[in-house]
Order: structure tokens, then sequence, then C-alpha cells
């Protein structure tokens, strides 16, 4: 059979990868593909010092690449948003198919691109945009469509794990190790994408989408950060058996669905509390099968790359068949995505951990747990520790509330004169089958 041209544009982090996987593996993935894969241009503005492009045509004009009449296959690798869009959408325009490692890309403007794709009969494939080089968005499109999924929950951030890990094991400082998750390549180019909940927010939006059959939604997922976890915090959750991981969590229940991401504190038994520096994992609890999980490399250059080449040769593979027996892009079919609504944060049920500093004097713990039982909230467990400059810290660890009356009791025991400074809390989920 004729050979399939790929166009690669972008040759950072993991199109250098995806170059050297495609080259590196060719006779292999031709044997997979059933026709050879041949990189025809590759569009960047800087040479790869990992690639050995000699032999290989290449442009700065990655438009050029879209609009190549030779080329079947555009493999979009330059990430962001706005050219990322243009040039996807003018490679559709132009009858190619797009595999994409684009997150940001696909959670924002998937909705409008797929729809263009299909009008082009084209396919848009973006399994590397979700947890590097796991192949979980075909388990749960592919593998778990006989399930109706409950809920999902995911490391799905590389950098923002790899720095709790480096944190909590090494007692390292976050900025220092931010700047050695730049270096390897597994940072965003805005690395508060990263640290702020953003990036795990991109790819928590494509999963609900792929598991619940709802259309993208990121505007509407609640995104919160690593950057004010402290080394006490940390510290605690230990003595209590939890870890502190910052999670994407989306669940349907009969109200709508969750989309949140946010730190949260999960039993330290919990495989998924055990998923470390930059490697991801999402659980996945689905009627039929129970729980599953899915776990890898998270980021990185060839880990990605294996997602992208894979994507790849099934766009081959579909390229000879018949239109209506594609994989849907999200899932379900088009015509039959639910418009069930996204639960906003102050709606969602969770278990708390509460770390407050009370003024040392008799009465004020009883005060608190007073607080909390008026508000309906049941305490789990609860800690003292010393006292220190005449304050104590109270650490203590609720039943399941809703978020909004979570909400009411903290900003009472703030109002208190005895109470010193914020109260901070952390979620906690048990993710029992
Ligand atoms: N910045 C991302 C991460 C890259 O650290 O997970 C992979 O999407």
């Amino acid at each position: 059979m004729k050979p399939v041209k790929v166009g690669i544009c972008g040759l950072g982090t993991v199109g250098g990868g995806t170059y050297n996987v495609l080259k590196r593996n060719a006779e292999e993935i031709a044997r997979r593909a059933g026709r050879k894969i041949i990189i025809e241009e590759v569009g960047a503005r800087r040479p790869n010092p990992d690639c050995d492009t000699k032999g290989t045509q290449i442009t700065a004009d990655i438009f050029a690449v879209a609009r190549n009449p030779e080329i079947d296959i555009v493999i979009e690798l330059i990430g962001g948003y706005d050219t990322a869009r243009e040039l996807v959408m003018t490679a559709i325009e132009h009858g190619k198919h797009v595999v994409t490692a684009n997150k940001a890309l696909i959670a924002e403007h998937g909705n409008e691109i797929f729809e263009a794709a299909q009008q082009k009969n084209v396919m848009v494939a973006f399994e590397a945009g979700v947890a590097g080089g796991i192949p979980v968005i075909k388990a749960i499109r592919e593998g778990l469509s006989a399930n109706r999924i409950n809920w999902l929950a995911g490391i799905i951030n590389g950098t923002g794990n790899f720095i709790l890990t480096e944190m909590r094991d090494k007692g390292r400082d976050f900025a220092d190790v931010l700047a050695e998750a730049q270096a390897l390549g597994y940072a965003e180019a805005d690395p508060t994408f990263d640290v702020e909940g953003i990036d795990a927010a991109h790819k928590l939006t494509i999963l609900a989408s792929l598991s619940f059959g709802i259309p993208l939604q990121f505007s509407k997922a609640y995104t919160e950060g690593i950057s004010k976890i402290t080394a006490e915090d940390v510290q605690y959750a230990e003595e209590l058996g939890y870890r502190i991981k910052h999670l994407g969590i989306s669940r349907r229940n009969e109200a709508g669905v969750e989309l949140r991401v946010h730190p949260t504190m999960i039993p330290e038994k919990a495989l998924i509390a055990n998923v470390h520096g930059v490697m991801n994992a999402v659980l996945v609890d689905g009627d039929a099968v129970g729980q599953t999980m899915y776990y890898g490399a998270g980021a990185g250059a060839e880990p990605t790359a294996s997602a992208v080449v894979a994507d790849v040769i099934d766009v081959v593979r579909t390229l000879t068949a018949d239109r209506d027996n594609r994989v849907p892009h999200l899932a379900f079919q088009p015509g039959e995505l639910s418009d069930e609504p996204i639960l906003p944060i102050e709606e969602v049920v969770s278990a708390y951990y509460l770390r407050l500093h009370a003024v040392e004097k008799p009465g004020v713990l009883a005060m608190v747990t007073g607080i909390l039982s008026e508000s309906g909230i049941s305490i789990d467990a609860i800690l003292q520790k010393e006292t220190h400059e005449q304050l104590v810290p109270i650490i203590i660890l609720t039943q399941e509330v809703k978020e909004q009356q979570m909400n009411e009791a903290i900003a009472k025991i703030e109002a208190s004169a005895d109470i010193d400074g914020t109260v901070t809390r952390i979620r906690v989920e048990h993710f029992e089958a």
C-alpha cells in the first residue's frame, strides 16, 4: 500500500521525541499500521539538537505544512491556543487528518474543531494531550465503552506531582524543583499552568467529556493550585495516614457533573497515593468493571511521543475504513452528547482536613467543634499540637459535607477573636470501591 505522509509542526520536546520515535521504530510501526509512515516535512523555527533531521524537508512556515498537498496527516506540536487553533483549522480545511498533543487547544476549542473535522470527514486525535504516554483516552473511549462511568480521579500533571514528591521526600524547595521540571521539559511554557491546576483542568475537561458524553466545558472547571501547600500540612497529613496529591476529579451524580482540580488528601494506602515524581495515574470507576487505574509517565519527550505516534497509527488504519465506523472524537456519537450541568464547587460534597491556630485558653476547642456541630458537620478525627507563642495548632478531619456548608462554618470560625489568621482546608477523598 502507498506510504502515508505526515508533517510535524513544532520540533520542541514532544516534536523532537515524535520525530525520533517515528524514525527509529519505522519498521515496527509499518508492520503495525499496514503501510509505511514517512515524515514528509517538518515545520519548525529552530532545530532540535536531539534530532538528526538530515534528509528531511524543513520549513519555518508551519502553515505551509498544513497546506502541503503531499501530506495526509498534520501533527500539531507547537502548543498554545491561537496559532495552534488556526493551524489545525487550516489543516482540516485542506482535508488533512490531525494528531495533536495540545490539551489546552482541545479543552478550549475542541467542540468547534471536532465539528469542522466531521464536516471535512477527517480525524482529530489527541491521546497525547492527557497523561502523556498513558493510553487513557483509548481506554475510556474504547476499552470501557460498555460502562456507565461514575467518576474518575487522576494525577494528571507530571510537573505538579514531581514538585509535591520532591518536597515531601527530600524537603526540597518549591521553586528549585519547578526549575528542574522546566529543565527536564515537563513544565508548560507558562509553568503557572502546572502549579495552579490549569493544565490538569484542561486534561480533566477532556476526560470528563469522554466519560460522561458531555461537551467540553473548560470554563466551568474549578481549579486550585499547589503553591499554598505547606510543609506543615504535608507532615500532618502523614501523621494522619494520608498523602496530599494534586488531583483532577470528575464525578457524575443526580444534580450534574463535578469538574474540579485541587490539592486532595488521600489515604496513604490508596494506590493513587503512591504515584510519585513525574508519573501520572487515572482512576476510573465504571458500573460494570468497577475501579481500573492507568499509570505511566505523564510528561517527557518520548513518553508523549509514544501517544502521538499511536494516534498516527490509529489514523492511518482509519484511512481505509468506513467513516461511520470510526470511534467518535468524544467517545459518544456527536448527536448524543448530553447537557448535564457542571456543578459549582459550592455544591460538591467531600470530607475535609482543617488546620487552624487558636489562642491557648479553656473552651476554645469546644467553640470550634461547637460551630462545626451547629453547621451539621461531623468530626472524624482531631489533633491538638504543641502550643507555640500562645497559639495552639488544631487539626480536624471531618466527614463529608457540602462545600457551601463548610464555607459557612469556616467563616464563623475565622470570625472568632480566639482564632489567629485563616483556616487552611484541604478536601479529603477516600475512593472506596
Ligand atoms: N506540563 C505537563 C505536565 C506536560 O507536567 O504534566 C504534559 O502534559
